[in-house]
């Protein structure tokens, strides 16, 4: 099983996604994220998102940014967007069904069919970390209840 997590600079919220499953799960379950835009491409998370993850006894500075492609499609089973905005840019690549049903809003998986989004800390101040940092945590909980229980 491979989960992919995706936001838009792959510096801020997906980081966090990706180390907090990442914690969850055995070892052999894949787990990584990518961003849409290639803003951050090869940089580590924002230092707000490591400091929220080591807080919490996650460390999270070894990640590196990448920019999310079509082979991801074939690379992953399931795709966690954070907003709309990442949904729509993934689905613009999408092949074919196959590859759209692999895409989902990772809220979802909390309160399935209401469509709520992490909101983009990258403006803000650290408690917006915080909150996403709590939003993710319940969301992989409930990840490795839906996909790994
Ligand atoms: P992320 O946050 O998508 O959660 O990584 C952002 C990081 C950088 C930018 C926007 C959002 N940016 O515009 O550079």
């Amino acid at each position: 099983m491979k989960f992919l997590m995706v936001c838009l600079g792959n510096i801020c919220r997906s980081p966090l996604a990706e180390g907090l499953l990442a914690s969850k799960v055995p070892a052999e379950i894949v787990v990584d994220s990518a961003g849409t835009a290639d803003y951050h491409v090869g940089e580590k998370p924002d230092l707000r998102s490591i400091a929220v993850a080591q807080k919490n006894g996650i460390d999270i500075s070894h990640q590196r940014a990448r920019q999310f492609s079509v082979q991801d499609f074939d690379n992953f089973d399931h795709i966690f967007v954070m907003d709309a905005s990442n949904h729509v840019n993934v689905l613009k690549l999408a092949r074919n069904a196959n590859d759209q049903e692999k895409v989902k809003l990772i809220l979802n998986e909390i309160n399935p069919g209401r469509n709520e989004q992490v909101p983009d800390p990258w403006f803000g101040k650290e408690k917006g970390f915080d909150d996403v940092y709590e939003m993710l945590d319940i969301a992989t909980d409930k990840i490795v209840e839906n996909y790994l229980k």
